[in-house]
């Protein structure tokens, strides 16, 4: 089949659900709230709106998306679904979970989305302008995070509108309730392989399955966001400060006490993982405005949630070149 005709791109601003559905329909781009952070979303089964994803992004193409579904009748068109996905959908979607599964032969999608993996990263997402979106444009939508290439993912329109300066019309859906990227699975009949943590804990998917819940064998594996400088402000990140030196800006969390000249700020001063993983990237922008050179971090405790905070700050404080 060939694709429909593709109208040429222009806005440049917020947009309302139908104009968005209009330009996901055109083959563009178009950048739409969802629970964990701001997607970049295009139409999935077209080569040309999936290569505008990368391009925007400037994101390298052996890195594969997670395609966004609004029911499960999207879902089972796109992937098989063993037992253990019925289970963990039964549970967590619509919500900050994406799981891997094989990849059905005839799905509608760009090979591009999956970048030549016999599997698919799906994902329900849970806000109802996600929803509403992907409903009303009638296909599923693949959306990396709405960030550059290796920056910081955007919880708010107007981190969208910053890191693409104006490029990409954005859907306002008001700041993401959950602020870390989805927790990611692959799922296969027995056991999961947690890719990515999220606020979707280790201990919940146990609790939800009852069946171990594994770390990637193969560390240069196929969940390449797993690249380990990625999530980068441009200032450095100093991990587990119990003090703040001169010219760092200071990242608290609970009582901790770091004192910074240049900026002083908290993820969650009653030391609230939930909130600390809300709060975790604008303040990671936050304190990078302050043009430091380095932003002292306080330790966050390693359970729950914190891994998935722990997780992003160790990506933020890594080497770069
Ligand atoms: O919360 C989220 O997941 C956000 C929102 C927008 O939904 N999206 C997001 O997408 O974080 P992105 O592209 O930044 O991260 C997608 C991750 C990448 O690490 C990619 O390698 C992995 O999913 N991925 C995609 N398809 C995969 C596959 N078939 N097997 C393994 N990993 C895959
Ligand atoms: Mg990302």
């Amino acid at each position: 089949q060939t694709a429909p005709m593709r109208e040429p791109r222009d806005s440049t601003h917020l947009v309302k659900i139908e104009q968005a559905a209009r330009i996901l329909r055109d083959g563009h781009v178009v950048a739409m709230p969802t629970e964990t952070v701001y997607g970049l979303a295009g139409d999935a089964a077209r080569d040309d709106a999936v290569l505008e994803i990368f391009e925007t992004k400037a994101r390298p193409r052996f890195n594969p998306l997670i395609v966004h579904c609004a029911d499960l009748e999207m879902v089972q068109r796109l992937a098989l679904f063993p037992k253990l996905a019925q289970k963990l959908a039964d549970q967590f979607w619509p919500g900050p979970l994406t799981m891997v599964l094989p990849k059905r032969a005839d799905a509608p999608v760009s090979d591009l989305v999956t970048a030549g993996l016999d599997t698919i990263a799906i994902r329900m997402p849970k806000h109802h302008l996600a929803r509403e979106l992907i409903a009303a444009a009638g296909f599923p939508v693949a959306a990396p995070s709405a960030n550059p290439s290796g920056k910081l993912s955007p919880t708010t329109a107007q981190h969208v509108l910053d890191g693409f300066e104006g490029r990409v019309p954005v859907v306002d859906g008001g700041p993401a309730e959950e602020g870390v990227e989805s927790t990611i699975v692959a799922v296969s009949d027995d056991q999961l392989v947690l890719l990515r943590p999220g606020t979707i804990a280790r201990a919940q998917l146990v609790e939800a399955t009852n069946v171990p819940v594994l770390d990637p064998q193969d560390k240069t594996i196929k969940a390449p966001g797993m690249l380990l400088s990625h999530y980068a402000p441009n200032a450095a990140v100093r991990l587990n400060a119990v003090d703040c030196h001169d010219g760092e800006a200071a990242l608290n969390f609970g009582a901790s006490g770091l004192e910074s000249k240049h900026a002083t700020l908290n993820l969650s001063p009653n030391g609230d993982l939930a909130e600390a993983a809300r709060n975790l990237f604008s303040l990671l922008r936050q304190a990078d405005q302050q043009g430091v050179h380095t932003i002292a971090v306080a330790p966050i405790p390693a359970d729950g949630l914190g891994e998935a905070i722990n997780d992003r700050l160790r990506r933020a404080a890594a080497d770069r070149n």
